[in-house]
């Protein structure tokens, strides 16, 4: 993982080699939420797509593109996840399971859904192109996976922006503000949900390297990390100028709002 995500630099507890171990559970950290936040992803996507099959052709075949591409994700990921699990021997507890965070999140407004599948678009972006691209530290196979991801993430912003577009402008100026709320209370659930994931890769790291830390060098550990995982999958987004720009449209108020928000998770 690239240090912009990864932090490990920080905690000076660790030494380079287990730095480099927590950096690989953090990358594996990696495959594995982006196969959880695709997992809402395309059964949203098909469920935007349905009502339109006898109306939009061009559309149509755009969004089913877009679900077919994600399902292809949720196998690369995958695949990726297994053979990390295959050669690091040691079991990283995630957080989840992927069905149970889906319901949760899909409970919510479609506009509040729509936008955090945006906010996660531009953040692969921001994440390609600011932290991998140009890295020459990374592992070449893993950033090839990465690359060929960005390709087609790119398409899904554009798809996305006109999804949020188009639920918008079926509701009403309340409704949008409530929807835009309901989108930060999702982000408030992976908050939580990435505390519990620091907490749990700093267990992982104990048992792959046998370190044992102290009660103080753990919270500082857990703190950093969870930092590191609030920029890496919600504050790269939020404060993402594309997708402010989006919120702007809808609601300038929020906007000014979630940009407030961003700098918590810097
Ligand atoms: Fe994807
Ligand atoms: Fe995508």
């Amino acid at each position: 993982m690239p240090e912009a995500l990864a932090r490990t630099a920080p905690l000076d507890a660790l030494g380079a080699e287990a730095k480099l171990t927590l950096n690989h559970i953090r990358a594996y950290g990696y495959l594995y939420t982006f196969g959880l936040v695709e997992e809402f992803i395309l059964p949203f996507v098909l469920d935007h797509a349905r009502p339109m099959l006898a109306q939009d052709d061009v559309r149509t075949r755009a969004l089913l593109r877009f679900a077919m591409e994600e399902a292809k994700h949720i196998h690369l990921f995958r695949t990726f996840k297994r053979e990390f699990e295959a050669g690091f021997g040691t079991r990283c507890e995630m957080i989840g399971p992927a069905d149970q965070v889906a319901s949760a999140v899909l409970a919510h407004h479609p506009l509040s859904v729509a936008l955090l599948i945006l906010q996660v678009e531009w953040m692969t972006q921001r994440h390609y192109l600011e932290s991998i691209r140009d890295n020459n530290g990374l592992d070449e196979q893993f950033k090839s996976l990465l690359r060929h991801h960005w390709m087609e993430e790119a398409q899904h912003a554009q798809l996305d922006t006109l999804m949020v577009e188009t639920i918008a402008a079926g509701c009403s100026v309340a409704e949008i503000d409530k929807a835009i709320d309901g989108y930060l209370e999702i982000g408030a659930m992976f908050d939580g949900a990435f505390r519990q994931q620091a907490a749990f890769d700093l267990d992982a790291l104990q048992i792959k390297t046998g370190l044992q830390l102290g009660a103080s060098q753990c919270e500082k550990a857990i703190a950093v990390q969870h930092q590191a995982m609030r920029w890496t999958y919600l504050g790269s987004g939020i404060s993402h100028p594309n997708f402010l720009r989006s919120v702007e449209a809808l609601s300038p108020a929020r906007a000014v709002r979630l940009a407030e928000v961003a700098k918590a998770f810097n």
